[in-house]
């Protein structure tokens, strides 16, 4: 399906680890809807990870780059405004890690370092990425940023700990940057709230097969996987979507606004 809803844009996409990741996922339908862009990650992500061949297949490059370092995203926005010619048109922040998750603490019991490390890394990077990009007048008027949330940031799933708190905190620049790039720009930025996905951020939290089999059988539609979670972010991207601004957008299935489902009513009539 290739309707050229991005010909001609140009812009960054962070986050592709290996090919479950939502960037991985976007990064192919970018390509394939006519977009041109530079991948980066994490320098230690990109020895692990198989970005490069992502980035034949896209037709483009890798420049790495530690989300939380402004040097690093200055280089990244020179170094890939010089490989592509231009401005970027969008930014996808698709980056989310949690310490205290990797050691399996509990929220009561959150060592700080990481809760800070997790804040920076998850939330403050896509601030910092906004920053540098409006200090280096990068962004096209009508562009579009992107960030991924989860609906922890509003609602209590306890094996989430400090990541809720950082997707909180995601959410509320969304809608701070939201606001400044508006006015000087034009650009739009927002957060999709995804379903449970079985990424390696996703598949790393705590009972995640629990809460992923959950959500599935509370969603209508069932969860959105990463490819349609692509798709969103695309539509995003495009010309079709330019007032949609400052917003957190539920991909979900339905399952944000459903109070219960038959098939969970069905697993606890006999209790
Ligand atoms: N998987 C889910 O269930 C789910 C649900 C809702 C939202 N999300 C969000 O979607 C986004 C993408 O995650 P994913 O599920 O595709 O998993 P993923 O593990 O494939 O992607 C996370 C990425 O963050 C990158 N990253 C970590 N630290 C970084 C740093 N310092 N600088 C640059 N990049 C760094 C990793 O290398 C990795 O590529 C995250 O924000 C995540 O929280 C995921």
């Amino acid at each position: 399906m290739a309707e050229n809803l991005l010909k001609g844009k140009l812009g960054i996409i962070t986050g592709a680890l290996d090919e479950n990741s939502i960037a991985w996922k976007t990064a192919l339908k970018a390509h394939e809807q006519g977009a041109r862009f530079v991948l980066t990650n994490a320098p230690i992500a990109m020895r692990m990870g198989a970005i490069k061949e992502l980035a034949e297949e896209c037709k483009t490059i890798v420049i790495p780059a530690d989300a939380t370092s402004l040097e690093d995203i200055e280089k990244l926005y020179t170094e890939s405004k010089e490989y592509l010619g231009g401005n970027f048109d969008f930014l996808l922040h698709s980056i989310g890690m949690s310490p205290n998750i990797r050691k399996g603490r509990s929220y009561g019991d959150l060592n700080y370092d990481w809760v800070n490390k997790s804040y920076d890394v998850s939330a403050i990077s896509f601030h910092k990425m906004m920053h540098v990009a409006e200090r280096m007048d990068i962004m096209n008027e009508w562009g579009s940023i992107m960030g991924l949330s989860y609906i922890a940031a509003q609602r209590v799933y306890p094996f989430y700990t400090d990541m809720a708190d950082a997707k909180a905190l995601l959410e509320s620049i969304a809608r701070g940057y939201g606001y400044r790039f508006g006015k000087s720009k034009k650009v739009r930025v927002n957060t999709i709230s995804q379903s449970p996905t079985k990424t390696t951020a996703g598949t790393g939290i705590g009972g995640f097969d629990a809460f992923f089999n959950f959500a599935d059988k509370m969603s209508p539609l069932g969860n959105a996987p990463a490819e349609a979670c692509a798709d969103y972010i695309i539509t995003m991207f495009s010309d079709l979507t330019r007032y949609v601004t400052m917003q957190n957008l539920f991909h979900d299935g339905g399952y944000s606004t459903t109070g219960i489902s038959e098939e969970l009513m069905e697993q606890f009539k006999d209790l």
